[in-house]
């Protein structure tokens, strides 16, 4: 038997995926940014300085990772911090690399020791040194490499050792979207898909996406998959909502494992303070999960504040579960008295 192949959502996403700087939606500070390394890197003929992406996941990292070497006309070159577990398995990417390629290292926090020291070298001095050889007879062949430049994406540029933060010249910090620059993001991506949608249901779709364009587009073929069986395929605010529902995301966007995450800090630890790895183990997630995909969004939608003691739940939190704060709410050394809920203090 055959097997039909049914375009997974990878596939689609590479289809969305933005091609050039002016095509990138949103983020207009690191656009700039991005901007001015690039031109200028140009004009004096040169490959940029190293460039760090950082920020949590689908808010467009590996797209930019493409633009900048779209951008500059090269080859890009992809690998990821868990492949390279060996020093040898980046040396041999780097001995293939031309001048001015672009070698882009996903998930770069997560690399191996031998290989994070090879790559300093090769940051600054464009060669490596081979070890050839155990103990005392080891010997170290200098192997020279073409000028490149380091791309690197981290979720959590903070478990980044500070040589190998240090050698990147520049660092993107990636926020999360404006609800306007998604529904930007949508309209485009509905164009590209072939899918009608109005304004209000962009909005609609915008608004529950957790500042993630990522995640609005897979809402978005979501919402259509629901018009199309259920309606006449166009993407209304109505249609949006009835389609949520049935997915299981709520008006603030928060999916099932970020309320999970919520319940289980105020039911089971009263609110906290609670560690991430304690959380994680009660919602049976890895800490990794926890710490890098709920609690950012978590946070910037001011449910839960980071403690010097641990996680705890807002007053937001408690309402948006439907349930009472405490009338002494704890967060950090302060006591939230009449529980409305002021996020910027606790930042
Ligand atoms: N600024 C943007 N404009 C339009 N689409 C975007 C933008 N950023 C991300 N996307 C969409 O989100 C998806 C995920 O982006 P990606 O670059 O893979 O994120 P990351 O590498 O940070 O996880 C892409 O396929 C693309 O469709
Ligand atoms: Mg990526």
């Amino acid at each position: 038997m055959v097997p039909i192949r049914v375009p997974e959502d990878g596939d689609i996403e590479a289809g969305l995926r933005p091609k050039s700087l002016t095509d990138f939606i949103g983020q207009p500070r690191v656009r700039e940014q991005l901007r001015l390394v690039l031109v200028g890197a140009k004009q004096r003929g040169s490959a940029p300085d190293h460039i760090l992406l950082s920020g949590p996941p689908g808010l467009g990292k590996t797209s930019l990772a493409m633009i900048i070497a779209a951008e500059l006309g090269t080859a890009l070159r992809v690998t990821s911090g868990p492949a390279l577990e060996r020093a040898g398995d980046l040396a041999a990417m780097l001995s293939n690399l031309v001048e001015g390629d672009v070698l882009f290292i996903d998930e770069i926090h997560r690399i191996a020791r031998p290989a994070e020291e090879m790559l300093y070298l090769a940051m600054e001095d464009f060669r490596v040194d081979i070890i050839v050889g155990k103990g005392p007879g080891a010997t170290s062949i200098p192997l020279e490499v073409a000028p490149f430049t380091l791309v690197g994406a981290t979720t959590r540029s903070g478990a980044l050792t500070g040589p190998l933060r240090d050698r990147f010249g520049f660092t993107a910090h990636m926020d999360f979207y404006e609800p306007d620059d998604l529904e930007r993001i949508l309209l485009r991506s509905a164009a590209i898909l072939g899918v009608t949608i109005d304004a209000e249901g962009a909005a609609e779709i915008a608004g529950r996406s957790r500042g993630t364009p990522r995640i609005a587009n897979r809402l978005l073929r979501r919402v259509r998959d629901y018009a199309e069986v259920q309606g006449d395929g166009v993407v209304t605010r109505d249609a949006a909502r009835a389609a949520l529902t049935v997915y299981d995301v709520d008006r603030l966007g928060l999916d099932r494992l970020d309320r999970a995450v919520l319940r289980a800090l105020i039911r089971s630890f009263g609110g906290g303070p609670v560690g991430v790895s304690t959380l994680a183990v009660a919602v049976g997630e890895e800490p990794a999960t926890v710490e890098e995909v709920c609690e950012p969004f978590l946070v910037r939608a001011g449910l839960v504040s980071r403690t010097p003691r641990g996680r705890v739940a807002t007053a937001g939190a408690w309402e948006h579960l439907g349930l009472v704060p405490p009338t002494d709410l704890q967060i950090g050394s302060i006591t939230v008295r009449d529980g409305t809920h002021q996020p910027e203090l606790f930042e």
